[in-house]
């Protein structure tokens, strides 16, 4: 079990209260005091070899059949991100015709950073983030510490999901790029614009590696043994500038997506970091990609899964206030978060999410008709974001900058009474 190992190696340091101000909100994660405007945009990077191989338009090779070559070491049965529709060589016209899908450069994608910073700039505030969340892994791009630097040039943060196997192991550090897992994760560390958002879904070592892979009748696909890379990775972690004193607001521990696999868990992953000075969220299933079969699977137990859900959350509330990393008060003007524990999402209201073939979506939670709004590469980002619900839903409700609860997942993986369910259940536990 990772739970002892870890225990050992990382101390407690939060052991009934956390530190007075301290909050459960990684850098970049959510804009504070937002007006109605444009300050964040989840966006995807591919490297630039690869992009122009796509781009070619009778390569052989495209990102589609590249994702799980040079994209991602991993294979995660349920990932939203690995979408044939959004990496394929070709797209299909109304028409019937196709054309080349075409993927976007490093310089393609800081062209729309330049346009969200001018459309902030008329709004009258500024651009604050962005997030990765795919395709696969930005930490085995050789351009990494460009995109970084391009990020930290303009004064914008980068939250960078990642399951970080290579800040856990020396050969692929080495691999991808010639340096210690060590290293890199000093270097990496130094640059204050940069959060992880580091994947942990079960301390179990089996069912972890089991999660991260995918076994068909070729075998076992993905890294293998993953769960003792990982454990080398937060190591790593802890060891680096992203902690001061044991505490961080640059990491944060993801137990994305809740499953029925590891629900019984969540508290105690919770529970752990928090302890250790780790932030952590967690959320079930988005209905995007293969994250759809997860929340197909989920309805066979629909009853019993909902009501696991609304315990769990409503436990971490409770042992928010316990640990004063929320107050009462606050729980009630912030309202339940759909990413359990932190500080809400409002990503929806006041964001947008980029693929890198310029597609623009709501957000990644959902792909469908009416949250995939247009193509960057065919329509300027102003107009896209005037006319989007999104910039809409944060003119319409003030409340939805502070909370747009989930507009991907509310009524599909959470039941359409889930947040009063969760309430009601808190106020019952904080009786007991
Ligand atoms: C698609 S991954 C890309 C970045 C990186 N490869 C990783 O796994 O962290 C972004 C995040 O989404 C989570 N995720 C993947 N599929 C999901 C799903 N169906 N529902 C919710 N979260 C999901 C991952 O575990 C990870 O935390
Ligand atoms: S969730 Fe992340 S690590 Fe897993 S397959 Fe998707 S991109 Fe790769």
């Amino acid at each position: 079990m990772s739970k002892e190992k870890l225990e050992k190696k990382l101390p407690v340091v939060f052991k009934d209260k956390v530190a007075e101000g301290w909050k459960n909100s990684v850098q970049g994660w959510y804009v504070e005091n937002a007006t109605p405007g444009l300050y964040m945009l989840d966006i995807e990077h591919i490297p630039d070899t690869i992009v122009e191989e796509h781009n070619k338009e009778e390569s052989e090779e495209n990102v589609a059949s590249r994702y799980r070559k040079d994209l991602c070491p991993h294979k995660c049965s349920f990932c939203f991100n690995e979408q044939n529709e959004v990496y394929a060589q070709e797209k299909a016209e109304v028409d019937g015709s196709t054309k080349t899908n075409k993927m976007m450069t490093l310089e393609d994608t800081m062209s729309i950073i330049d346009q969200a910073i001018e459309i902030a700039e008329e709004e009258g505030h500024d651009f604050e983030c962005v997030k990765f969340l795919g395709p696969g892994e930005l930490t085995i791009n050789t351009q990494l510490f460009e995109i970084i630097e391009a990020y930290a040039e303009r004064g914008i943060d980068i939250g960078i999901f990642t399951k970080g196997a290579v800040f856990g192991s020396d050969e692929l550090a080495q691999k991808h790029h010639g340096m210690t897992a060590k290293e890199l994760v000093d270097k990496i560390a130094s640059y204050s614009n940069v959060s992880l958002i580091f994947s942990f879904q079960s301390f179990d070592d089996k069912k972890q590696d089991e999660i991260v892979t995918t076994t068909d009748e070729e075998g076992i696909k993905g890294v293998q043994n993953y769960s003792a890379i990982r454990e080398t990775a937060i190591e790593n972690l802890f060891a680096s500038e992203f902690y001061q004193n044991g505490i961080t607001e640059r990491v944060c521990m993801i137990n994305a997506p809740i499953m029925p696999e590891n629900i019984d868990e969540s508290f105690e992953i919770y529970k752990f970091f928090i302890e250790r000075g780790t932030q952590v969220v967690m959320t079930p299933s988005m209905v995007s990609g293969k994250g759809c079969g997860q929340v197909e699977k989920q309805k066979l137990i629909e009853k019993e899964w909902h009501d696991k859900l609304v315990e769990l959350y409503a436990k971490i509330y409770t042992y928010n206030v316990e640990m004063g990393i929320q107050t009462d008060e606050q729980i009630r003007t912030e309202g339940i978060a759909s990413y359990v524990g932190a500080a809400p999402c409002n990503q929806a209201s006041v964001g947008l999410y980029i693929r890198a073939n310029g597609l623009v979506q709501m957000c990644p939670g959902r792909f469908d008709e009416e949250t995939v709004y247009a193509n960057v590469q065919d329509v300027p980002l102003k107009e896209i974001w005037e006319k989007s619900p999104n910039r809409q839903r944060g003119i319409d409700d003030p409340q939805n900058l502070v909370n747009n609860k989930c507009p991907a997942k509310d009524g599909r993986a959470f039941p359409t009474d889930f947040y009063e369910r969760v309430m009601e259940r808190y106020e019952e536990l904080k009786q007991q």
